[in-house]
């Protein structure tokens, strides 16, 4: 290990002391981040610790609507983000609304059994069309977008959280794939929006077949964030987390990993005896590879990249944060 790597992990170290600090890292951030955080998970868990974890600061290592979540949860902790522009572009494919002008005209669809909106119709617009409909916003949205929800939910939770609700229909955004996925196992009805993520939508039914074909004996996960056809070919669909824990709990030995590429980290460091081969090795996530240890020291030291929410989206957010975080 470099002397200056060294040098940078104890001043992160005896920084984060000094602040009354804990490191949360997402699953998908660099080996390094991950190895000197405090915690690492997926989106729920990250959202658990952030509204539990003892400490005046909280350093985040991901996205910008995983600090953002934290800060709604915690609002006496000051929340810093590693890098201010990693930013997921999901979350920031819907809006809440839009100026008229930059509008269409308002279509009269009929309701299908699972029914995506197109990306031009905002999260007020579907509410106009479905009233008293629930929206589930999946976290991977941006705070605004949160407080004109009623309940939050994950990749991990998604089912639960659809039904949890009394209601036979439901809109879920802003991830089309996520709300089909979810469509196939309840019986609700799901309303969903055309959202994805670039990462996971981009993995194809053919890059199955490839993989099987190459590593036969191996257990093919997968992130529900990936095409239907995709998730039809899985073994095992489920989380960043929940590929963890079934990797763990399965007698199998060879695993084919439909997620970011930061995951096999944890993966390969969690199960020494077993192999993990990546789906496709360009699954990366630019914006959580952002962050890197100088970035955390520098944070550490400045202070610099504070996230806030202002009380009135902070409230709504929360709202629709903690009814989700209620469901067990
Ligand atoms: P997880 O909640 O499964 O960690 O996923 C977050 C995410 O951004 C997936 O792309
Ligand atoms: Fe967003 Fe996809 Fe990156 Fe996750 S992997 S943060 S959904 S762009």
């Amino acid at each position: 290990m470099p002397v200056d790597i060294e040098k940078t992990k104890e001043e992160i170290l005896r920084l984060k002391e000094e602040r009354k600090a804990v490191i949360l890292s997402h699953n998908y951030q660099r080996e390094e981040v991950q190895d000197i955080a405090d915690f690492v998970g997926d989106s729920l868990e990250l959202s658990r610790n952030a509204a539990t974890m003892d400490c005046e600061v909280i350093v985040f290592c991901g996205v910008d609507f995983m600090a953002e979540s934290a800060s709604i949860l915690s609002p006496e902790k000051t929340v810093l983000l590693s890098e201010m522009d990693a930013s997921c572009p999901m979350a920031e494919m819907i809006q809440v609304s839009m100026p008229r002008s930059v509008r269409r005209v308002f279509a009269g669809y009929e309701v299908q059994p699972t029914f995506v909106f197109p990306h031009e119709f905002t999260l007020r617009d579907i509410k106009a069309k479905y009233p008293g409909v629930p929206v589930v916003a999946y976290v991977n949205t941006t705070a605004e977008v949160k407080a004109e929800s009623d309940i939050c939910c994950t990749s991990a939770n998604v089912v639960k959280v659809i039904e949890s609700l009394p209601d036979e229909r439901v809109i879920c955004i802003p991830d089309r794939n996520l709300s089909m996925w979810a469509a196939k196992n309840t019986k609700k009805q799901i309303i969903a929006w055309d959202g994805f993520c670039h990462v996971h939508d981009r993995v194809t039914k053919d890059n199955i077949l490839t993989a099987r074909k190459e590593h036969p004996h191996a257990l093919l996960m997968a992130h529900p964030e990936c095409r239907p056809e995709v998730l039809e070919l899985a073994d095992h669909v489920t989380s960043t987390s929940g590929m963890l824990r079934f990797a763990k709990a399965s007698g199998a030995k060879e695993f084919i990993v439909g997620t970011e590429v930061g995951i096999m980290h944890r993966l390969g460091k969690e199960n020494p005896d077993k192999v993990f081969y990546p789906l496709r090795k360009d699954m990366i996530c630019p914006n959580m590879k952002k962050t890197t240890l100088n970035s955390i020291l520098r944070e550490l030291k400045e202070m610099k990249n504070v996230i806030k929410v202002p009380e009135e989206i902070r409230l709504p957010a929360k709202r629709a944060l903690d009814r989700m975080l209620e469901i067990k």
